[in-house]
């Protein structure tokens, strides 16, 4: 879905009026009883829509994002765009440059295409990690993920325990359609990704991502060589 294929009706309008209140209620809530929170941005659509409701309304939770190193040339102009446009600073965590190193020399520049195991080791090094540098000493952590978006997601709560990361987890995003993303996104004049309108639905790192064709899943651009049930690079675990 891009906004300009979108079909804006009062009943579309009506629900993304009440779900945004909703979550902008909950982003209050966060700041206030789960200090300190942060909000991880990987600079998609929904990440987008958390970043206009955190900046509009002031809140004290930091916003952050992953730079694996291999992201697309568009994530990074949307990156510098967000800044201007919002006068926000993002941080940016980078992975350790000596485990990048180590895992180029030992498998390969490109190793991530040679195996499921190769392919979550270089996720681990690229995002895991930086990740749990980022939430360290943190009390919770909000994410863009919808319960819509993969087989893996489900039944994907609005609050949940992170137990592998040891603190709670926040998905308020969690029962939005696509199409009310593209609704906030269009009403608002949020910045987005330039990819979303080459069909790129879901987008990670440039090596990793590609585009989808109409009617297909939404997450089928993503490592698409692999099958729908490993498609997690664990930054979102169960227990
Ligand atoms: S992934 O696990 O497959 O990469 P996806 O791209 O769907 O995740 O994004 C889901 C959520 O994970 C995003 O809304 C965001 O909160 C977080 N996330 C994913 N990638 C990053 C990143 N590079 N930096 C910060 N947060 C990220
Ligand atoms: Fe590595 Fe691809 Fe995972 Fe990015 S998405 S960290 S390039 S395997």
């Amino acid at each position: 879905m891009t906004p300009n294929r979108l079909n804006i009706t009062p009943e579309l309008s009506a629900s993304v009026a009440a779900k945004t209140a909703q979550v902008a209620a909950l982003l209050h809530e966060i700041a206030e009883d789960w200090s300190p929170a942060v909000f991880a941005n990987s600079l998609g659509a929904e990440d987008m829509v958390l970043t206009d409701l955190i900046v509009k309304h002031k809140l004290s939770i930091e916003i952050f994002s992953l730079d694996t190193g291999r992201l697309p040339l568009e994530t990074y102009d949307l990156m510098a765009e967000v800044q201007k446009h919002y006068g926000l600073k993002l941080k940016i965590y980078f992975p350790q440059a000596s485990a990048v190193e180590n895992y180029v020399r030992d498998h390969g520049i490109n190793a991530f295409y040679d195996s499921v195991a190769l392919r979550k080791a270089c996720c681990h090094i690229r995002k895991v990690e930086p990740l749990r540098r980022a939430l360290a000493g943190k009390r919770a952590w909000i994410t863009g993920l919808r319960a819509e978006q993969a087989a893996t997601r489900g039944n994907l709560a609005v609050h949940e325990a992170d137990e592998s990361n040891g603190l709670e987890k926040f998905n308020p995003l969690a029962d939005w359609r696509e199409k009310e993303i593209w609704t906030y996104i269009q009403h608002n004049g949020v910045p987005y990704n330039a990819l979303h309108d080459k069909f790129y639905p879901s987008i990670g790192c440039a090596p990793c991502t590609r585009a989808i064709t109409p009617g297909e899943d939404i997450r089928s651009g993503r490592w698409w060589w692999e099958t729908p049930e490993s498609k997690e690079c664990g930054l979102h675990v169960k227990g």
